[in-house]
């Protein structure tokens, strides 16, 4: 299968794309480096052995993703490109609904022209806001979101939803009056995955990609990380009085690898099928931030520092999936633990103190 991976040289897309190669497809990536640099795809070629074709554009560039399309003609498309900090979203709103609404609606557009019709997204738990109660399953009412970031999945989930109902129902009605479809009509079906993504963790085991964020880092696992590697001084635990049994709040982290492989289920099934389907990636565990910052010790070998500070807005306090789903349809589950999550950050963290900067 040939894949096409948007925003391939960052965090997941890179793991995703070594997966890929590893279950034996062709890989494509275009990615305009807003927050990933040309390194991690040097690396993935130095782990896989093989080629990546590399493509420097913005996927909001309507002439130029045509170009690269019809180049390529992926059986697959697999859409990382966005941004994805949740404060800067709010701080930047027009950038963020600009750049991740922009990238979708192109993709559709040159989908519908090229006749390409398989699309998996990264979405997010971030969808199923704050009123209901973990484990989240892919049925539960999807919930005000707190960011626009998180709206901009919200949103591009139901983008996605709509347009491969029109294209279901536009293919029946050309072939009802045996009519060609025209260049703005869609030409078959669309099949779209929504994969929302829990707690996205770790690195390659080979230690060579990871994640690498600009600045200081906004998630829990990268901040460990610099702690642990005296890149910062120590972790701010923000809240140690919710309702959990250590007074922190629990999510469900998941090995990027793991990520990776659901992302390889979900293509192939993407160009078996047709229509909608939503899925959770997610291992079904969730896991206190203070059970990570010890797990993380374990395998640094030294206490990581931390502090208990105040709790962060918008922060709920118990977020993890249901993975019943994904076992079912894409006959996938997370097989990676905690000690191997921090195992591998640490790895990755120890050899590449600076991430990809030499
Ligand atoms: P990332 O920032 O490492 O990767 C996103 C990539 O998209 C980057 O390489 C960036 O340069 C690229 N990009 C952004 N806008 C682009 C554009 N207009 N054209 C071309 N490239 C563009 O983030 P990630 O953690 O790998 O996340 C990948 C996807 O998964 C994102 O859509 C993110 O919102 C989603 N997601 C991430 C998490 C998480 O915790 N990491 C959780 C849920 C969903
Ligand atoms: C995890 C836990 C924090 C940092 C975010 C996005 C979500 C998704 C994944 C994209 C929380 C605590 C954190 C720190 C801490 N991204 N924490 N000190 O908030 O579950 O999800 O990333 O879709 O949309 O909101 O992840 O890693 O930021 O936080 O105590 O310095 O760690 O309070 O309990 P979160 P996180």
């Amino acid at each position: 299968m040939k894949t096409l991976l948007t925003g391939g040289a960052g965090y997941i897309g890179s793991h995703t794309a070594v997966a890929m190669v590893d279950a034996g497809h062709d890989v494509a990536v275009v990615d305009n480096f807003a927050n990933s640099s040309a390194e991690a795809i040097a690396r993935v070629e130095k782990i896989t052995g093989k080629k990546v074709a590399l493509y420097e554009a913005d996927v909001a560039d309507k002439e130029r993703m045509m170009e690269i399309l019809k180049t390529e003609m992926p059986d697959c498309i697999i859409h990382f490109a966005g941004l994805k900090a949740v404060g800067e979203s709010v701080a930047m709103p027009v950038e963020y609904y600009r750049n991740n609404i922009d990238t979708t609606l192109t993709l559709l557009e040159c989908m519908r022209e090229l006749g390409l019709t398989n699309i998996v997204f990264s979405s997010s738990a971030t969808v199923y806001g704050e009123d209901n109660v973990p484990p989240f399953t892919e049925d539960a009412p999807k919930g005000m979101c707190t960011n626009p970031y998180g709206w901009t999945k919200w949103m591009q989930e139901q983008m996605l939803t709509d347009a491969a109902k029109a294209s279901k129902a536009e293919c029946d009605r050309l072939k009802a009056t045996g009519k060609e479809a025209g260049a703005n009509e869609w030409k078959a079906p669309l099949s779209v995955v929504l994969l929302r993504y829990f707690n996205p963790v770790g690195a390659h085991e080979s230690g060579l990609i990871g994640e690498d964020p600009q600045g200081i880092p906004n998630n829990l696992m990268p901040y460990i990380s610099q702690v642990a590697v005296g890149r910062r001084d120590h972790l701010t635990v923000f809240g140690d009085d919710y309702d959990t049994p250590d007074g922190t709040c629990r999510r469900d982290y998941i090995h990027v690898m793991d990520l990776a492989e659901g992302h390889v289920k979900a293509a192939e099934y993407a160009v078996e099928n047709k229509g909608t389907e939503v899925i959770n990636l997610g291992t079904g565990s969730p896991y206190s931030v203070l059970e990570m910052v010890e797990a993380f010790g374990r395998a640094c070998g030294h206490a990581v520092a931390y502090e208990i500070g105040a709790r962060r807005a918008g922060d709920v306090q118990d977020s993890w999936a249901d993975a019943e789903k994904a076992k079912a349809v894409l006959g996938w589950q997370a097989s990676r633990g905690i000690d191997e999550i921090c195992r591998d950050a640490w790895n990755w963290q120890s050899h590449n103190p600076q991430g990809y900067k030499k």
